[in-house]
């Protein structure tokens, strides 16, 4: 089944062909960075408008690059939830007038199971293989922290979440702070490299340092706001050498990314998952990614490192998600909504080994 994805929960307008869930025929991705950096986040009606601008186009290349016309396909799956609703609209309103025009079928899908999907792009026989279960996600990104453990069957719970910002919002924040542009993860991880990691000691929330111990019902999840502050606080009214600065981000990223680690470590050795993936555009992170290999290497446990181009958002994670429904005669009618938040009920990953889906 070859289907189509399309993407735009947030800022960049994307569109992939996907063959069998697996096999990536095309995978184009218009980025409005530069738009929204001025404003040092994405302003969801600048979003909308610049979806409406660059849908068509984006489309239309996904199609000739797949060798593809529209009436070709056989399914077509848009993300539906969670994202800002200006954005969302726009690639919603797309799909279902080329669903009107053309007969496909189509399913909306939600972002964040796409992210963790997106580790398996590559590797589906992995999701084959019964001793793999249950996976742990570890789903970082602008948008979401989460730690989310899913079984053979595709019942998939979050254990551990964010108390206030999202790992990426840390990065972007800290970036704002410390002006180095937007979006701070990028510049945050190449400026990283030039520092001492180990030379500033910034608080690392709920992991029970400084004496604090961690309430037990927050044993997995994060808190980002008290290493924000932390670094306010020693930067305000300073004038940074090129070298602190370096060492401050450095201290930064190790203090932020570390937690991540050790959370995702904690709870793969807690629920006993047998295979942990690491997702989201803040699973780009070099220091991440090394640290979170080295950790899950220590301790004997399988990891997936997304690849970086399927980290941050993108369609080929969509369309590979789109076809789990779309193959099973799992499809949405053209009067389905769209919605801002993630359900507290994330109902069945479509792709788990044993899934059955049911309506
Ligand atoms: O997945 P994504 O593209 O969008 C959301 O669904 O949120 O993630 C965007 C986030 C931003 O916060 C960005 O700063 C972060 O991913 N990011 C990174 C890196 N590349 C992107 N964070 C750390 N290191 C990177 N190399
Ligand atoms: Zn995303």
């Amino acid at each position: 089944m070859r289907i189509l994805g399309i993407e735009s929960s947030c800022d960049e307008t994307a569109a992939a062909v996907v063959q069998d869930g697996h096999e990536v025929l095309s995978s184009v991705i218009s980025s409005q960075i530069k738009l929204h950096a001025a404003y040092g986040g994405v302003i969801p009606e600048l979003a909308a408008r610049e979806h409406l601008k660059n849908v068509y186009p984006v489309v239309e290349a996904a199609l000739r690059e797949a060798g593809m016309k529209a009436e070709e396909l056989d399914g077509l799956a848009v993300t539906s939830h969670p994202g800002l609703i200006p954005a969302l609209l726009v690639g919603n309103a797309y799909a279902k007038g080329m669903v009107a025009a053309t007969g496909i079928p189509y399913v909306g899908v939600n972002h964040f199971q796409g992210h963790l999907y997106a580790a398996f792009l590559e590797h589906p026989e992995l999701l084959e293989d019964p001793a793999n279960y249950p996976i742990l996600g570890t789903v970082v990104s602008g948008g979401h922290t989460a730690l989310v453990l899913v079984e053979e069957n595709g019942a998939a719970k979050i254990v551990g979440t964010t108390l206030d910002d999202a790992a990426g919002e840390a990065l972007d924040k800290a970036a704002k702070i410390l002006n180095l542009g937007y979006p701070g993860g990028p510049i945050i991880d190449r400026r990283a490299k030039l520092g001492d990691p180990k030379k500033y000691d910034f608080p690392r929330g709920l992991i029970g340092s400084a004496g604090k111990p961690v309430p037990p019902e927050h044993k997995y999840d994060f808190s980002f706001s008290g290493v924000k502050t932390a670094l306010l606080y020693k930067v305000r009214d300073r004038e940074l050498s090129d070298a602190e600065l370096n060492d401050i981000v450095a201290s930064y990223q190790a203090a932020t990314m570390g937690v991540l680690v050790a959370k995702a470590i904690t709870a793969a050795r807690d629920f006993g998952a047998k295979l942990v993936c690491l997702c989201g555009g803040v699973a780009c992170n070099s220091h991440l990614r090394a640290e979170m290999q080295s950790a899950c290497d220590r301790r004997g446990i399988q990891l997936v490192l997304t690849p970086p181009k399927y980290c941050t958002d993108n369609a080929a994670m969509i369309g590979g998600l789109g076809y789990h429904y779309l193959k099973n005669g799992w499809n949405d009618a053209l009067d389905m909504p769209v919605s801002a938040r993630l359900p507290q009920d994330l109902g069945i990953f479509p792709f788990a080994r044993n899934a059955k889906l049911t309506r």
